[in-house]
């Protein structure tokens, strides 16, 4: 081509790319000059959402404050044809630029991707997520779901699942942070802070003490005040506090009488009142039940239809039974919400997701939160080079690993890889496997040696392929869901049976588990080497095989404690609904059931503020693997203990590595309270996760907030710090506290 042409065509490609980039940025800047003056990105969200509310009509207003509906669960709109085929969808308000709100479960990943064509990442469960106690780390999780969503098309995610483990059989103990409030807390924190830094509107779930999911639209939770401030609520506390979360999911379940999304004390005392929260509420889906009592409540906004936020709270603000002022709270919290986020600046723009950048963060979290509980006489790592015969042993070890399912549900790309390829879709209450092969995962650690697979559906053949081999490794799982709780915590499908043959025949085995929560292990003697990998993710297998082989060295730590045994926990089982108590799922528009309220009945958490090490504490009873605790191919050594008193406590030790290779260990700071507060033991009050190369020392200092040091006092309504002595301890693990120090304090 002769170069006069060529730099003609170029001169008018860039004089069209010229001509069509103007033409938004004009039409945006007359409108954001002259008819949206809230589009001036310099006012502040408050005075941006008021300008709004300002103009909108009360239709606008209106439809702001609910979704489209959902197949199964409510009614649809027509306008539902514009969704982005997430979850939720609250449509545009174009004369005034204001862009929907595009809503997807997003816990481990973002949901649906299967269906919508698309492709997301599964990051290792969220409880996984807190064992690696690494806030940037979590930073990295929220980011990496944020990229993701706005990739597909999404400006709100419904992640952030902060309910502690107070009932470790409910079947999502996986999407949650724990059993500790300030762990989870801290740690929901960070996931919202990367997440809402991509500009995605963030949520934390399920407000509140929605601990099981038998009954889960019926129960009544009863539990003392003072119990649920210094327990679950609080970890919502310092969540939102931390993260600065632009909304909050209010829960299916009751709360001391009332449905917690048309909870006053919930929503707007505590919530909005006392924690000064911001941002707005939005109903789980199906947990809206009125509309007078719910948006006076504080409800703002109904999930996924509108049986009681849509025209009844139209025709009832027009009878004068719900006032403006209180729809136009709902609607500025919401507006403000997108403009605080930068929802509305900065809108998605549908990409192709960064699959490879997606591999290498889900492997490096999945790697920090992998729990080495056991390793007898340094039977891990394995040498690649010196090893001969592994026999990989456990259900589908050969193709993948298992995923936590329900809404949190991530699709994997190719499908179920236990189905035929791209048959497996993912069904509601259907197991899915990763396609990540601890079997391929290890024959690419250990090329040289012969690395044999079994399933161990016959433990008995399982045992005399382990017989032949160096080493014995099995991958055994326990699945979770939402909709369901597990009976017992024990392994499924003749587990333990297999567990115990195998080791019986090799005293080189391995067992890596994959689990939600807390399994028990009856066989935990017999072997000489225990991972927990959770839900491990889309590279999990990769993650586990690195640790085992020692290019990673293990760093995680317990956030919930292993018991020895079900009989050790709280309470013996999980309540279950009597029948008035239960959907009838069979019957068309079950929804109207759900909606109009199922008969109540009762679960009290009489352990109250115990939960987890701190009811394992008080009652003396031993736990198979405690709080904290995790095991690293170093050894790490504290000393040098000091606590500084004061308005703002804080403490300093050193953690020296004493062992040969590098590591990170997380140092835990744990306080007791003086007696008169009548608290459990101890609680955890602060952490520091540290760096060291072999032999290096670091001295620590972890800043003790006055309030995780408080007990509530309900009748100041108020967190008071008790005068008295404290006495402060650090280490490696809840059981393992070298240093101790007693201090006075006010
Ligand atoms: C779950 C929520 C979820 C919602 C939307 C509900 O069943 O409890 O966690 O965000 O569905 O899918």
């Amino acid at each position: 081509m002769p170069l006069q042409a060529h730099s003609f065509r170029t001169w008018l490609s860039v004089l069209g790319i010229l001509i069509l980039s103007a033409v938004p940025y004009f039409s945006f800047a007359q409108s954001a000059d002259k008819a949206h003056i809230w589009m001036n990105t310099r006012l502040s969200p408050d005075e941006r959402a008021s300008m709004v509310v300002k103009v909108m009509t009360l239709d606008e207003k209106i439809s702001m404050l609910h979704g489209t509906g959902m197949p199964g669960l409510s009614p649809m709109s027509p306008l539902a044809i514009h969704s982005n085929g997430g979850a939720g969808f609250v449509p545009a308000i174009p004369r005034l630029g204001i862009p929907a709100i595009q809503m997807s479960d997003a816990a481990y990943g973002v949901r649906s991707s299967g269906e919508n064509g698309r492709y997301a990442t599964a990051l290792p469960s969220d409880i996984a997520g807190a064992a690696s106690w690494d806030l940037d780390a979590g930073y990295e999780y929220g980011a990496l779901i944020g990229r993701e969503l706005r990739a597909q098309g999404y400006n709100m995610s419904l992640g952030g699942g902060t309910n502690l483990t107070r009932e470790p059989r409910n079947g999502r103990t996986f999407e949650y942070l724990g059993e500790d409030p300030i762990l989870a807390g801290k740690m929901v924190g960070s996931v919202m802070k990367g997440l809402q830094a991509q500009h995605v509107i963030g949520d934390i779930k399920h407000y509140a003490l929605n601990d099981q999911e038998a009954g889960r639209n019926a129960v009544n939770v009863n539990i003392d005040k003072r119990a649920a401030r210094e327990s679950d609520l609080l970890a919502f506390e310092i969540g939102l506090q931390e993260g600065d979360v632009a909304a909050v999911m209010c829960s299916y379940n009751r709360v001391d009488g009332d449905y917690a999304c048309e909870n006053k004390y919930l929503l707007t005392d505590l919530l909005k009142k006392d924690w000064n929260f911001k941002g707005f509420v939005l109903s789980d889906w199906g947990g809206t039940h009125s509309t007078a009592k719910a948006s006076a409540a504080g409800l703002d906004h109904e999930q996924p239809g509108e049986l009681f936020f849509g025209d009844d709270l139209k025709k009832a603000v027009e009878a004068g039974k719900v006032p403006v002022a209180e729809i136009d709270d709902h609607v500025h919290r919401i507006l403000r919400a997108m403009f605080a986020t930068g929802a509305i600046d900065d809108p998605p723009q549908k990409s192709v997701v960064d699959v490879v950048g997606g591999f290498e963060v889900a492997q490096k979290i999945a790697e920090q939160s992998t729990v080495l509980l056991k390793n007898d006489h340094a039977q891990l790592p394995l040498d690649a080079s010196r090893i001969q015969s592994i026999a990989v042993i456990g259900p589908h070890a050969d193709v993948g690993m298992i995923s936590g399912g329900g809404s949190a549900q991530v699709d994997p790309p190719g499908g179920n890889a236990i189905m035929p390829p791209g048959k497996g879709q993912t069904r509601w209450l259907e197991k899915i496997w990763f396609p990540t092969s601890p079997l391929k995962a290890i024959r690419a650690k250990a090329p040289g040696a012969n690395v044999q697979f079994d399933s161990g559906a016959d433990p008995a053949a399982a045992a005399a392929l382990a017989k032949t081999a160096d080493v014995a490794i099995i991958f055994a799982y326990q699945w979770e869901s939402e909709g369901m709780d597990l009976d017992s915590l024990a392994l499924p499908e003749n587990q333990d049976d297999l567990i115990a043959k195998v080791a019986a025949a090799n005293p080189h085995t391995v067992v890596v588990i994959e689990s939600g929560g807390p399994v028990t292990m009856p066989w935990a003697d017999q072997v000489s080497g225990i991972l927990e990998a959770w839900y491990a993710g889309s590279r999990g297998a990769d993650a586990v095989a690195n640790l085992i082989f020692g290019d990673v060295n293990p760093s995680a730590k317990l956030p919930v404690t292993f018991p020895k045994s079900v009989s050790d926990l709280p309470h013996p089982t999980v309540v279950q609904p009597p029948p008035a108590s239960v959907p009838n799922y069979m019957q068309r528009e079950v929804w109207k059931q759900i909606a109009t309220g199922l008969a109540p009945f009762q679960v009290t958490y009489d352990e109250g503020v115990k939960v987890g090490y701190k009811w394992y504490d008080a009652e003396h009873k031993p736990v198979l693997f405690p709080f904290g605790y995790g095991l690293s191919y170093t050894t790490y050594a504290y000393s040098n203990f000091k606590v500084m008193p004061g308005k703002n406590p804080h403490v300093t030790f050193t953690v020296t590595n004493t062992g040969k290779r590098a590591g990170a260990e997380v140092a835990e700071v744990y306080a007791s309270l003086p007696a008169a507060s009548s608290e459990p033991p101890k609680r955890l009050v602060g952490w520091s996760k540290v760096k060291l190369n072999a032999g290096e020392s670091k001295e620590v200092s972890v800043d003790v907030d006055p309030k995780y040091l408080s007990i509530f006092n309900v009748q100041q309504n108020a967190w008071q710090l008790l005068p008295g002595d404290y006495t402060f301890m650090a280490g490696g693990s809840s059981q393992e506290l070298p240093l101790k120090a007693s201090v006075s304090l006010k």
